[in-house]
């Protein structure tokens, strides 16, 4: 007998990564080494004073018990304080911010907290999976908006005016892009906003990849008049301060939105390990300077990157922020999710084929700056090979 899973998960698939990764493990179980290149997991280590923090926080009898679930008043602090240094937005530390255990957590409570059945909630394709899914989760229907290469995978927003916008209530946007790189300029972030408050739409803004490589200076969706009324944003240190294990997030946005956010969270969990929160409050003191040489190192590691894509024959952009680059395959190549997989099982290099991020994104892969320029040189080598290979 077997008890069958509920309808909802029909909906939804395991997530690509999932099954990929058993994969590599089989392929690394018959003594093959596979250069993984397919996840944006950041391998650098956080902040030295930051994982002091940790421990010290960690060391002390009286913090290992349960914590507000709205987070300690310093993380929220601490938090407000970077907003105002990186973005130039102030935020009320005491309502319009919340800490949470990761931003995907905060897309699943916001699509619980705002979505019914029967709603409607836009997301970009390509776009990062976690937003579909949640949609989904709630009994909503996720509605895909196109995002190409020929509008810098941006919105078009008169096209989404002339759509039909039925039942929609939510919509996901995410500046730099995951997985192309694009920024969003101001002038975008307006025009969107105006078309979010024109439909009553709740305009969602995730934002983990403004501190990486970005050509721009950081932007947040609440720089914009305005913004407050119709959108909520998602950050998180885990790429921008080498703390994706962590698990450290927020939402930021107006009272009644994240009131309806923590209505979801404090059902599910019961607070985030305090040292967490201490180490993370130092986290956001990090320097200018100690930023800029984590860039340094994604700088040189990405100059190899384009050199794998070239030798592959794929194009990129060089103008893109965030931990990927996204390149387009040559028209030789008819199916790009099965050359990954000859790439992964005749090279050993491990890229994610763009299909996996959406539709628009099936001419394209993925390749992640998160590999030390040592394997980045070997991947090179065996992409000559390869290449080689394929020639003759
Ligand atoms: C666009 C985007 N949003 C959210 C996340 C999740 O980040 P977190 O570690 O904060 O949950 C990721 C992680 O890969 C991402 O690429």
């Amino acid at each position: 007998m077997i008890i069958p899973a509920a309808k909802r998960l029909s909906s939804v698939q395991e997530h690509y990564f999932s099954r990929k990764l058993r994969e590599i493990q089989r392929l690394a179980g018959q003594g093959r080494e596979i250069i993984n290149l397919g996840i944006g997991n950041p391998d650098l280590p956080p902040s030295r004073a930051t994982v002091l923090a940790l421990q010290q926080a960690a060391s002390l009898e009286r913090n290992h018990g349960y914590q507000p679930y709205r987070g300690i008043p310093e993380l929220r602090r601490a938090l407000a304080d970077w907003y105002q240094q990186v973005y130039r937005v102030e935020l009320d530390p005491e309502a319009e911010i919340l800490p949470l255990s990761g931003s995907k957590e905060g897309i699943f409570h916001i699509s619980m907290a705002f979505l019914n059945p029967g709603d409607r909630a836009l997301v970009p394709d390509p776009g990062y999976p976690a937003y579909a899914s949640a949609a989904r989760m709630a009994g909503a229907e996720a509605v895909f908006y196109p995002l190409s290469e020929a509008t810098g995978w941006l919105p078009d927003v008169t096209e989404l005016r002339r759509s039909d916008l039925l039942a929609v209530k939510l919509m996901w946007l995410n500046y730099p892009h995951m997985p192309s790189g694009a920024v969003a300029a101001a002038a975008h972030f307006r025009e969107l906003v105006e078309f979010a408050k024109e439909r009553g739409i709740l305009l969602c803004h995730d934002n983990p990849y403004s501190l990486i490589l970005n050509p721009a200076a950081p932007l947040s969706i609440l720089q914009i008049d305005g913004a407050m009324e119709c959108c909520l944003e998602l950050n998180s240190l885990s790429k921008s301060h080498h703390m994706a294990g962590w698990r450290i997030g927020m939402a930021a946005g107006q009272k009644a939105y994240l009131d309806a956010i923590l209505t979801v969270k404090s059902n599910i969990d019961s607070g985030m390990f305090l040292p967490l929160q201490q180490a993370a409050v130092q986290a956001l003191s990090n320097s200018a300077e100690w930023h800029e040489r984590q860039n340094a190192v994604y700088r040189r590691r990405r100059e190899l990157v384009y050199r794998l894509l070239d030798l592959l024959g794929f194009r990129y952009s060089q103008n893109s922020a965030g931990l990927f680059v996204w390149g387009r395959a040559p028209e030789e190549i008819p199916d790009v999710e099965a050359f990954t997989d000859e790439l992964l099982r005749s090279a050993g290099i491990f890229v994610a084929p763009g299909i996996i991020f959406g539709q628009q994104g099936r001419r394209y892969i993925r390749a992640s700056l998160c590999v030390p320029e040592e394997r980045l040189q070997g991947a090179l080598g065996r992409a000559q090979a390869f290449r080689a290979l394929k020639e003759s």
